[in-house]
């Protein structure tokens, strides 16, 4: 897997990346140098998933910088700040886009005394760090996941939290990679995810490239489906875990959370330690973005709400973390009480 196209590369001084809004339908590559471009594709989600939206920042940032002449340290600074605030104001509510910014920031200022250049180079590494550090995490959250998932599982998940959201392979969809792999007959039941369809465009089309039995419902069926029997567990990825596990996700996964614990059904959130927001205390402080109407009142460009009607549409929801049963990190299997537990991992987490 490790080889074949991913969602965002570096290549040859290159940032490329799929265009996410036009799968399945086409595959569209798009190359870029320029950082504005990231910009955009971020905001339109042409580039999404938290992980995904950190790496590309990443790289963005460098590129931001990239084309800077002289070796006037002040502008240099000024230009680096409005850089990383542009791609701050992206999208407010994964943390991951936040820790990219930080760490390039943190590199940024240890080498400031290095010839421009030369802090350009180490500003670019830091990015294939994120990047490199990603996919390792990914990989071992598949590692750590697929011990929970039984075989023949019927498993729920939202949204996309595959290759496509992430520097490779996902953090849920790891999982379930990873227990496929491991030869356990499973069953994936894809939220189709409204408004923007990540479940019934993007995670369908990962699973189904990859031989994965893969049932498209809509988001109104997912409790009847428990009640059914035919949901074993429910995994879902994060944009940002607060210090007492309260996890904010795309929209629609509260419910599920709900209906889940109701059933009495497992419910796992998956996420590398960078979707964690060690200063944040609660989910109550979470940002949460809110989109514009015509997300809601058009499907893929189709109109399907009368015109000047009013509507609401945060992309995001937090689950409380007493509907968690487990958080599935790189690190280890994180249970309740999260706030004792996550700190521990924060412990860990300090010498990484
Ligand atoms: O609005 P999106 O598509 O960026 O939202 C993505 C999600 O909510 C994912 O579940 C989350 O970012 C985890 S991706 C590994």
């Amino acid at each position: 897997m490790g080889s074949r196209l991913r969602s965002i590369d570096w290549d040859e001084g290159k940032f490329r990346f799929i265009d996410q809004t036009k799968l399945p339908l086409e595959l569209v590559l798009v190359e870029t140098e320029d950082y504005k471009v990231l910009i955009d594709a971020i905001k339109k989600l042409k580039i999404r998933g938290a992980p995904a939206i950190g790496i590309a920042a990443g790289f963005g940032i460098y590129l931001g910088i990239k084309n800077f002449n002289g070796d006037d340290k002040e502008k240099l600074k000024v230009v680096f700040e409005s850089v990383c605030d542009e791609f701050a104001r992206t999208r407010p509510t994964a943390v991951n886009l936040f820790w990219a910014i930080d760490r390039m920031r943190k590199v940024f200022y240890e080498n400031l005394h290095l010839e421009v250049n030369n802090l350009k180079d180490k500003l670019l590494n830091e990015a294939l760090s994120i990047q490199r550090e990603d996919i390792q995490m990914c990989r071992q959250i598949g590692l750590n996941g697929a011990k929970l998932i039984p075989d023949e599982a019927g498993i729920l998940t939202h949204c996309n939290t595959g290759w496509l959201a992430t520097g490779d392979y996902g953090t849920a969809l790891g999982i379930i990679y990873t227990a496929f792999e491991q030869g356990k007959k499973i069953k994936v039941y894809v939220d189709e995810t409204r408004p923007l369809l990540q479940g019934a465009r993007l995670t369908t089309w990962e699973l189904m490239q990859r031989g994965i039995e893969t049932i498209l419902i809509t988001d109104n069926m997912s409790a009847y489906l428990m009640k059914l029997g035919k949901i074993d567990c429910v995994i879902v990825g994060a944009d940002r875990v607060a210090l007492n596990g309260d996890t904010a996700n795309k929209i629609g996964t509260y419910n599920l959370a709900i209906s889940a614990k109701y059933h009495n059904i497992p419910f796992y959130v998956a996420c590398p330690t960078s979707s964690i927001d060690f200063n944040m205390k609660s989910g109550d402080e979470i940002p949460i973005e809110e989109r514009g109407s015509d997300e809601i009142v058009e499907i893929m460009g189709k109109r399907i709400a009368p015109e000047g009607v009013k509507t609401f549409s945060p992309a995001f929801d937090v689950t409380p973390n007493h509907l968690i049963t487990a958080i599935i990190t790189e690190l280890g299997i994180i249970y309740p009480p999260f706030e004792e537990n996550i700190q521990k991992i924060k412990e860990e987490n300090k010498s990484h």
